[in-house]
């Protein structure tokens, strides 16, 4: 990897995300034949939250642990930053403590400046900028189910938020076709599009159909995501007919894949028919949080092995 923090996606060139695919596939390998990559011997990771998380806070923890190191857990409510702290101090004293930092918040800026303000790698664990560890697992889920990742589609249907921008720009990086189906107001962020617009294999539309026509995989995500309950009523009605179900998979290649991120809200943005069909495929994706990112984290910091 050539950069130092992952920050967004677009921190990762092709070949970074090769080498750590190929590296996650190697852990995940390893781990179920009884075999361990102790490459974080005495490092420590200092996760911080400042939203709800299941899968990114166990997978970085239990990472940590496989790879013989330790993480620790600060959230709003017990860490001084809850208080006001400002990034620059708590960045700069956490360096000297911690050898890598893993944050989920809200804006895109604070975790830039962990980096800017910190010395130690950070690792961008959702902003609503960006969720690049989550599609660098989905990226590793689709190779392993469909043998590949450039030439394929991927279709996006929903609401163009971090998960769809680190979507976007991943899968792009990889030589995958991408279209997205957003309805009016939901676009991805300006910045993505504005760099996505430029490469003929990517297409934007407001019809769910027309993206999913022949695609490969189709990603979908919550309509409401952290931070924007206030608006849960409104964007139900304004993301009607943007569902994934069975009527529209129809559409789709014939082994088409599905990738949600989860947490899912069944009826909602996926039927729970189609939630259940490809059920297999969203858990692997699930699964896969844990070998992506003990790859990023040896990778930055550590070496892999
Ligand atoms: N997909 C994901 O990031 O899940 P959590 O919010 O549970 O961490
Ligand atoms: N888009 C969702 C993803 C959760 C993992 C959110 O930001 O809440």
């Amino acid at each position: 990897m050539n950069g130092k923090h992952l920050l967004r996606m677009s921190d990762l060139s092709n070949a970074d995300i090769l080498e750590i695919l190929a590296l996650a596939d190697k852990m995940k390998f390893n781990r179920q034949h009884g075999l361990s990559h102790r490459l974080l011997e005495g490092k420590t990771l200092g996760m911080i939250f400042t939203k709800a998380s299941t899968r990114t806070r166990v997978s970085f923890e239990t990472g940590m642990f496989q790879l013989g190191g330790h993480a620790i857990n600060l959230t709003q409510a017990d860490a001084q930053f809850g208080r006001g702290e400002p990034i620059e101090d708590t960045a700069n004293v956490l360096s000297r403590y911690v050898d890598g930092i893993m944050i989920r918040t809200f804006a895109q800026q604070d975790a830039d400046d962990f980096a800017k303000y910190g010395s130690v790698p950070v690792i961008n664990g959702l902003t609503d900028f960006a969720h690049p560890c989550q599609i660098l697992a989905d990226l590793m889920t689709i190779r392993e189910h469909l043998s590949a990742l450039a030439g394929l589609t991927v279709c996006w249907i929903g609401d163009g938020n971090n998960v769809c921008n680190s979507l976007i720009t991943g899968a792009l990086t990889c030589g995958m076709y991408v279209r997205a189906a957003c309805p009016e107001g939901y676009d991805p962020h300006p910045e993505v599009l504005a760099k996505a617009s430029k490469n003929p294999a990517f297409a934007l539309t407001r019809d769910p159909r027309e993206a999913a026509e022949g695609a490969n995989v189709v990603f979908t995500d919550v309509f409401t995501s952290m931070g924007q309950e206030a608006e849960t009523k409104k964007r139900l009605a304004d993301f009607e007919g943007f569902q994934v179900n069975v009527k529209l998979l129809s559409l789709c290649a014939e082994n088409v894949m599905v990738q949600h991120c989860l947490p899912a809200h069944r009826g909602e943005e996926i039927s729970a028919e189609a939630f259940s069909l490809h059920a297999a495929e969203i858990y692997d994706e699930a699964e896969n949080r844990l070998h992506a990112q003990k790859a990023v984290m040896a990778l930055l910091m550590g070496g892999a092995d």
